[in-house]
């Protein structure tokens, strides 16, 4: 069966790349071994933020006193909202599904074998069927990075370790969990399982969280964290597990936390292996398939987008760089630019981000100012939350009068992110943003109080 394009992985990359492909007019094959929607839709983004709505809704019956609305009997029934986020899960697989119909893309659910490149195409076998794809867009996404510390494998065995797919359906709530790894999946699910009742550690290598993330937010984020009853041992190296223990080493002194959970949460690499890349000579960079800025790879006809290519690892990227690689197929040239993807943490409270940070705008050499404004100068931030604490940190390049950075922490910034993201964008200066009537009251009013101090 001979195809125009051959789409590996139904991911948001591989399912939105085979929609437009489909709906542009191109017969298209799509190859999912496991179900469509990938890691986004099965086991990242959709449930981890089901999962934390709830806790958040859990927060407001627990601080609700503070708004004056006090619930004495909260019950927070997590078969339920296990359950809750299967359906939630369910409906968008279905909906993906109807869309690939609707725009006449095949599916295929099995493992693709890349096997050879012939006159007609590309060879891919699935079981037993043999097709041939014009061209073919790879998306195999990523996956959890295991380390190889003494006790992982065996906790693995025994469910005593978790990555994010596990600890997402886990029927008891753990007494004690312990999250190797401070990054965005290990602050998500720590902050989830703090707000649901477990006592939660995280051990981080480096000297703070949220890696890439602004300084300032990223003290702010892991004091609020603390205040929450969250612990955490920076600059800290697990060196081996028990089946009860987390053993860790900190300025040279061993040190030990007693746990019922282990969630190894140290970072994804992106599976370019078992189905033969190396059949037709795809080139890989540290592990990533190597793209240029049009979604091709090394070899003519073949298109990497999304996680695998190792670049930003978030699925509105993966969506983009789809998009991307489907126009550069039609013919209509297309570019990926970086600059301006948002950065969200959907935790109680939310970080959003985008853009330079102070670290690297000093590096690039940048002539930048800074200004940061409590979030409290916003009306509406200060009716809706009484802490008080969140920021907005805003980075301008002096020369071209324009932003090229901000830095939030506080609800709701992941839906302000959005505009920020476009002025960034679309390169604004600074005198026309504000010459923008922003609606009041509404937190985003901080970005125009911010521009104005
Ligand atoms: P994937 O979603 O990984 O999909 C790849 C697909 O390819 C998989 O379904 C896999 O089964 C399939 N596949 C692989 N090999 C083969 C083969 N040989 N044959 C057939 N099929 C194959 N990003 C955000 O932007 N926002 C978030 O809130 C967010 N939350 C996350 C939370 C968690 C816990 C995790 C783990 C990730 C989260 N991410 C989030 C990241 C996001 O999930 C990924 O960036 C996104 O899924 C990447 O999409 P993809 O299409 O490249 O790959
Ligand atoms: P990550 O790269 O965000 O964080 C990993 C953390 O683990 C880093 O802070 C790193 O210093 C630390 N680490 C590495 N090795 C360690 C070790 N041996 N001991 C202790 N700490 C160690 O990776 P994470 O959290 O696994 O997430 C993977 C990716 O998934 C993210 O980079 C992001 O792209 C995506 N994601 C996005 C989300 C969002 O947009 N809200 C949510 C969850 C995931």
């Amino acid at each position: 069966m001979l195809y125009d394009l051959i789409v590996i992985g139904g991911g948001p990359a591989g399912y939105l790349a085979a929609e437009r492909a489909g709906h542009a007019g191109l017969k298209v094959l799509l190859i999912e071994k496991n179900k469509v929607g990938g890691v986004c839709l099965n086991e990242g983004c959709i449930p981890s933020k089901t999962l934390l709505h709830s806790a958040k809704v859990l927060d407001y019956a627990k601080y609700g006193g503070k708004y004056g609305v006090k619930c004495d009997a909260i019950e927070y029934d997590h078969k339920f909202v296990v359950a809750r986020k299967n359906k939630v899960v369910n409906t968008l697989v279905s909906g993906i599904k109807m869309k690939l119909k609707m725009n006449k893309v095949t599916l295929v659910e099995g493992q693709a074998m890349i096997l050879e490149r012939t006159l007609e195409g590309f060879k891919v076998q699935v079981q037993e069927e043999i097709y041939i794809g014009k061209r073919m867009l790879i998306a195999t996404g990523s996956t959890s990075i295991i380390p190889p510390i003494p006790g992982v494998e065996a906790g693995m065995k025994k469910g005593f370790v978790l990555t994010n797919k596990e600890i997402l359906d886990l029927e008891i709530i753990p007494k004690k969990l312990v999250v190797i790894g401070g990054g965005v999946i290990g602050l998500e699910m720590a902050s989830y399982y703090n707000s649901i009742g477990s006592q939660v550690t995280v051990i981080e290598m480096l000297s703070k969280i949220a890696g890439g993330t602004d300084h300032d937010i990223s003290k702010l984020l892991m004091k609020h964290y603390e205040k929450k009853g969250i612990e955490f041992k920076l600059e800290s190296k697990v060196t081996r597990l028990t089946d009860t223990q987390v053993i860790y080493e900190a300025d040279g002194v061993e040190h030990q936390v007693d746990c019922d959970k282990v969630l190894m949460s140290i970072g994804r690499r992106p599976v370019t292996t078992g189905y033969g890349l190396e059949n037709i000579g795809v080139e890989l960079d540290r592990g990533a398939i190597k793209v240029d800025e049009q979604g091709r790879t090394n070899v003519v006809n073949i298109y990497a987008a999304g996680d695998v290519n190792g670049k930003s690892m978030l699925a509105h990227t993966a969506y983009r760089e789809a998009e991307v690689c489907v126009n550069n197929i039609l013919g209509k040239k297309d570019v990926m630019r970086y600059h301006a993807i948002p950065n969200v943490i959907y935790t109680n409270p939310e970080v959003a981000t985008v853009g330079e940070t102070e670290e690297t705008a000093k590096e690039k050499g940048m002539d930048y100012s800074v200004t940061t404004l409590k979030m409290n100068y916003s009306g509406r931030y200060v009716a809706e939350n009484d802490d008080g604490d969140g920021i907005c940190k805003v980075l301008i390049d002096k020369k071209y009068n324009r932003l090229i950075g901000v830095h939030m922490i506080g609800n709701p910034s992941s839906e302000i992110i959005f505009g920020v993201s476009l002025m960034i964008e679309t390169e604004m200066k600074i005198d026309d943003i504000k010459e923008l009537v922003f609606p009041h009251p509404t937190v985003s009013e901080i970005l125009r109080e911010n521009i104005f101090s």
